[in-house]
This record gives structure tokens, C-alpha cells and sequence, in this order.
């Protein structure tokens, strides 16, 4: 498929469909049980529409963000993805080079196959999501290296006490361990494109994938059981690792997950530097409501740090209406990994260039130089 022919972000699922193993591109694109919050993140920008001003000469205008006192080019980033490599070859590496290239920030998900010693070399300017270990000497193991790997900021993602109900991976054979299978293998066979370019290439080049940073054991395979336990075992989490994290970590700390406005305060209580209000592109609770709709009650209750968003983001109107009711900053999940997938760096290089470009216009359409302009005021409410 040729990239002049994707006009728009939600172009690249299609394609993914195609190009991807029925199981690795339902990982990507799926989420949980009835897929409610997943069609609910999509639903809440519909509900708002723009109320434009016109004649008001927006011809010096600018989507430039100041994020933590760093300038970036547009008002969202890339944010984690696990196992990105397993969908793009190389695939964080090509996440990353593409958001350093075009001046945006790229969050490296903590299981990464790929490790971050390497993310960071391509792009000094990565942030580092983790998720936690259950027991505080780990936790201290895994921010000391992410400190040394010369990271600047943290973000801990906390809306994942316990595995998520993924039916979609069961029903498409995407388990972990991935047994290979005839079925794995006929999907792999009428994929050419992906066997080779993903597949065969990474295990030429790096055998069976690992998870390279998280909680698991180093050189832990991608599919190893104690992935598993790790995760099971971190139901205990709570606020005191945040506490203890808090203490350790010298650099910028972001929670990522956040919903509820007290968990927004009691962030910041902590010593957050900011939130990141996310339902993990409904991957984690199914009916869990759009982060769209409890962002204002997060802004107001944790109005000493930045506020941020994830799930549907798709437009630069939805960037627009996120900023509108108080995100400072979007992080966008799915297409960019369905554009590494496809056509890799060049691919994401698209992607953000294409949101952009909505972004630009949809502001001088908006009748507005620059996002502080971009308020509560620019919307209704036309649906409910
Ligand atoms: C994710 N997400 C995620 N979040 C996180 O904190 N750590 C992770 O490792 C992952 N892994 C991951 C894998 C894949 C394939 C997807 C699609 C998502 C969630 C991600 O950071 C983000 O919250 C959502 O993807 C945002 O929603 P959209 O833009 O995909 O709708």
C-alpha cells in the first residue's frame, strides 16, 4: 500500500488488518470483554461540538506545548505500547526516531522488547513508563535503571492491579506463552510481508523475543511464565510504592491511569509532576468511562499539575476538544502502531505529520493563534 493514500489516522487500521497476523493485530487493536470503553473513548468527542470565531486573523498561529518547561512542536505524543516489536520490526525503535524527528515526545512502554538503553540512544528525550513490581527492592532495581539508562521522566501506569480480561487474545490464539500453532502458522503464511519483515527478521537477528526492561527477569522470554506472576503479584500495590518511588526518583514522575479526581489530588498530594487521565484505551476495565468525561473534575481537583490524556484520540478536532476541557497535552496509542507496523518510521512520520496538519487548520478554523486561546468556551454540548 502506498502512504499517499492514507489521508487520516483511522486510515492505518485497515491496513494493519491486512498486513498483521489475526492475533497480533487483534493485541494491537482490540481491547476488553464488550469493547464499551473502547467505543465510549471514540463516542465522548462526539458529544462537544466547536462554537468558531471568525474574522479574527489567525494567520500567526502556533500548536507549539510547553511541557514541564520544554517547548515541543505539537500538543501530543506518542504514548507506551507494549511488545511494539512484535508488531514493526524494531518497532519502538521506529516509534521513537519518528517522534524525535518530529519534535514530539515518545513514551517507551516498560514491556518493551526492545531495551532501553538502545530507546534512549535514539532518542535522548524518551520518557519511560513501567509498570511495577510487587516487591520494593525491585522497584528500587528498576528505577535506579532507568535513572542510570539516563531517562528524565517516569511515568508509572497504575490501572493495571491485575491482568485485564483480553477474550480477543484467547479467541485469536495471542497467548502468552504465543504457541506456535498451525493456525499461527497459516496466519503467518498468507502474511508474507509481516513473517518476513517482523518475524523472521527479529529472530535471525535476536532469537525468540524478550521482555528487555520490565519486572522480569532479564533475558526472560517474551512468553515466560513469571511475566504472569509478576503480574499477579502486584495487586498490592498502592499508595506507599507511589510514596516510595517519590523518594527514589529524582526526575520528572507522571501516573498514568488516573480517573477519579481524589486519585488526581491525592497525585499530586504525592509529589506527582503530573497525571496522565487514561483508561488505557480500554484495555483494563471494560465500562470504564471516557477519561473525555471526568477531565475537568481531574483538573480541578489536581490544579498544581499538568493534566494530560489518552484514549480515541484520532483528530486534530479531538485534540482540540481535549485541550478545550483542560488537557494540557494527548498521547496517541493504536494508529502509530499501526503505522509502524505497515510502513514503519516513515509510517509514523505520516501519522504525526497528517495530525498536524488537522491540528493547524482546525485552529485557524477554530479562530484561535494558539491552544491557551483553546477554552471551555470554544464548545457545547450537542449530544448527550
Ligand atoms: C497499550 N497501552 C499501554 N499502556 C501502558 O502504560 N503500558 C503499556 O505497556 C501499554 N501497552 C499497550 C499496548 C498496546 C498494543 C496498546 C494499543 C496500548 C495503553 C496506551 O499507552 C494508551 O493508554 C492507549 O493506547 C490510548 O488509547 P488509544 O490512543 O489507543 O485509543
Amino acid at each position: 500500500p502506498a502512504l499517499s493514500r492514507v489521508l487520516c489516522l483511522d486510515d492505518f487500521e485497515p491496513l494493519s488488518r491486512r498486513y498483521l497476523p489475526r492475533p497480533v493485530f487483534g493485541y494491537v487493536a482490540g481491547a476488553t470483554e464488550r469493547n464499551a470503553s473502547l467505543r465510549e473513548n471514540a463516542d465522548a468527542f462526539t458529544e462537544w461540538g466547536f462554537v468558531p470565531r471568525v474574522l479574527t486573523d489567525v494567520s500567526k498561529r502556533s500548536q507549539a506545548v510547553t511541557l514541564f518547561g520544554r517547548e515541543w512542536s505539537a500538543p501530543f505524543g506518542l504514548a507506551p505500547m507494549g511488545m511494539s516489536a512484535l508488531v514493526a520490526w524494531r518497532g519502538d525503535l521506529a516509534l521513537t526516531r519518528a517522534a524525535r524527528a518530529a519534535d514530539i515526545p515518545m513514551i517507551m512502554s516498560g514491556s518493551s522488547l526492545i531495551r532501553m538503553e538502545e530507546i534512549i540512544a535514539a532518542n535522548p528525550e524518551a520518557w519511560f513508563q513501567a509498570y511495577l513490581p510487587g516487591d520494593s527492592r525491585r522497584v528500587e532495581a528498576l528505577v535506579d535503571r532507568v535513572a542510570a539508562a539516563g531517562f528524565g521522566t517516569l511515568l508509572l501506569t497504575v490501572d493495571t492491579a491485575v491482568l485485564p480480561n483480553r477474550e480477543n487474545n484467547v479467541r485469536n490464539g495471542f497467548s502468552t506463552p504465543l504457541r506456535p500453532s498451525l493456525r499461527l502458522a497459516w496466519d503467518g503464511a498468507i502474511r508474507p510481508r509481516w513473517l518476513l519483515n517482523t518475524w523472521t527478521r527479529t529472530l535471525l537477528r535476536h532469537g525468540m523475543p524478550h521482555f528487555e526492561n520490565s519486572f522480569a527477569e532479564r533475558g526472560a522470554p517474551i512468553l515466560a511464565r513469571n511475566v504472569l506472576r509478576d503480574f499477579s503479584a502486584r495487586d498490592h500495590l498502592n499508595w506507599e510504592h507511589l510514596a516510595l518511588i517519590r523518594r527514589r526518583w529524582k526526575g520528572r514522575l507522571i501516573v498514568k491511569g488516573v480517573m477519579h479526581p481524589e486519585d488526581a489530588r491525592r497525585s499530586e498530594g504525592e509529589g506527582a509532576d503530573g497525571v496522565i487521565v487514561s483508561n488505557h484505551g480500554g484495555r483494563q476495565l471494560d465500562g470504564t468511562a471516557s477519561p473525555l468525561r471526568v477531565l475537568p473534575e481531574v483538573v480541578k481537583a489536581a490544579p498544581g499539575i499538568t493534566v494530560m490524556l489518552d484514549g480515541g484520540v484520532r483528530r486534530g478536532t479531538d485534540i482540540l476538544k481535549a485541550v478545550a476541557m483542560g488537557a494540557k497535552f494527548v498521547f496517541v496509542g493504536r494508529p502509530m502502531l499501526h503505522a509502524a507496523g505497515v510502513f514503519g518510521e516513515a509510517g509514523v512520520a505520516h501519522a504525526i505529520d497528517l495530525l498536524k496538519g488537522e491540528v493547524d487548520r482546525d485552529m485557524a478554523l477554530l479562530g484561535v493563534n494558539s491552544l491557551d486561546e483553546v477554552t471551555p468556551e470554544c464548545l457545547v454540548r450537542v449530544r448527550n
